[in-house]
C-alpha cells in the first residue's frame, strides 16, 4: 500500500509551550495515523489504491474522501508550523501579504476570524487562486480547498482535538499562539514556488494542469524536506 504519512518535521515537544507534547502525540499517532489506517482498509485491493491522495480528494466522497482528505490535511498542518515560527514573514512574502490583504494586520485578523468562526470542526487556510491572488478561507470537517480549485499555502486545524488539552474551549488563544509563535512562513514560501503557475490551475476541468500539479506535488513529497527537518529537530547538533 503506497499511502504513508511522513515523520513529524520536529520532535513532539518542540512546539511547547504553545502546543504540548501530549497533544502532538495523540494528534499525530492516534488521529493522523487513524485516518491513514482507515483509508488503507477502505481502498485495499480496489482501483483507488493506485490513485493519488489528491485524486481521491477531488473525486471521492463519503468515508474514502474524509479519510484521504484528513491524511492530506494533517500532513499539511504539521508542515504549517515550526518551533520559533510565527509573527511577520520576511520581506518578499510580507510584501505579497500586504498587496493581497492591505496590511499584515488585516491578514492576521482575517485568518483569525476564519479560524475562530468555523462552526464545529474544520480548518482555516491561506490559499492562492487561479489568478494568483491570495485569500483566506475556511473549510468544514475534512473539506480541502483543492476541491474548489484553490492552492493551499498554509493551514490551521481547528478540530477540538488540536487544542483542547492545551486551551480547553479557548480556540482564539490557540489561534493567537499559532499566528504569533508557530506559523511556518518558510513552508508558505516553498509552496508559492512549488505551486502551479497562476494560469494553470483549473482543477478537474484541465487534466494537463492536474498532471503538472501532481508532478510538482510529487517533487515536493520526494524532496525529503519534512524528513530532514524532523532529523534536525531531534538532533539539532548534527
Ligand atoms: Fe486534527
Amino acid at each position: 500500500m503506497k499511502f504513508e504519512i511522513p515523520p513529524l518535521p520536529y520532535a513532539k515537544d518542540a512546539l511547547e509551550p504553545h502546543i504540548g507534547a501530549e497533544t502532538v502525540e495523540l494528534h499525530y499517532e492516534k488521529h493522523h495515523r487513524g485516518y491513514l489506517s482507515k483509508l488503507r482498509k477502505q481502498i485495499e485491493g480496489k482501483p483507488e489504491a493506485d490513485a493519488s491522495l489528491e485524486d481521491l480528494i477531488r473525486t471521492k466522497d463519503g468515508d474514502v474522501f474524509n479519510n484521504a482528505a484528513q491524511v492530506w490535511n494533517h500532513t499539511f498542518y504539521w508542515l504549517s508550523m515550526k518551533p520559533d515560527g510565527g509573527g511577520e514573514p520576511t520581506s518578499e512574502l510580507l510584501d505579497l501579504l500586504e498587496r493581497s490583504f492591505g496590511s499584515f494586520d488585516s491578514f492576521r485578523s482575517e485568518f483569525k476570524e476564519a479560524a475562530t468562526t468555523e462552526f464545529g470542526s474544520g480548518w482555516a487556510w491561506l490559499v492562492k487562486d487561479a489568478g494568483g491572488e491570495l485569500s483566506v478561507c475556511k473549510s468544514s470537517d475534512a473539506e480541502n480547498p483543492l476541491q474548489r480549485g484553490l492552492e493551499p499555502l498554509v493551514t490551521i486545524d481547528v478540530w477540538e482535538h488540536a487544542y483542547y488539552l492545551d486551551y480547553r474551549n479557548e480556540r482564539a488563544r490557540y489561534v493567537d499562539a499559532f499566528l504569533d509563535h508557530l506559523i511556518n512562513w518558510d513552508f508558505v514560501a516553498a509552496n508559492l514556488v512549488l505551486a502551479p503557475l497562476a494560469d494553470d490551475v483549473h482543477g478537474e476541468g484541465n487534466p494537463q494542469a492536474d498532471r503538472r500539479y501532481r508532478k510538482r506535488a510529487k517533487a515536493f513529497a520526494e524532496s525529503g524536506r519534512a524528513e530532514r527537518a524532523a532529523r534536525h529537530a531531534a538532533h539539532p547538533d548534527k
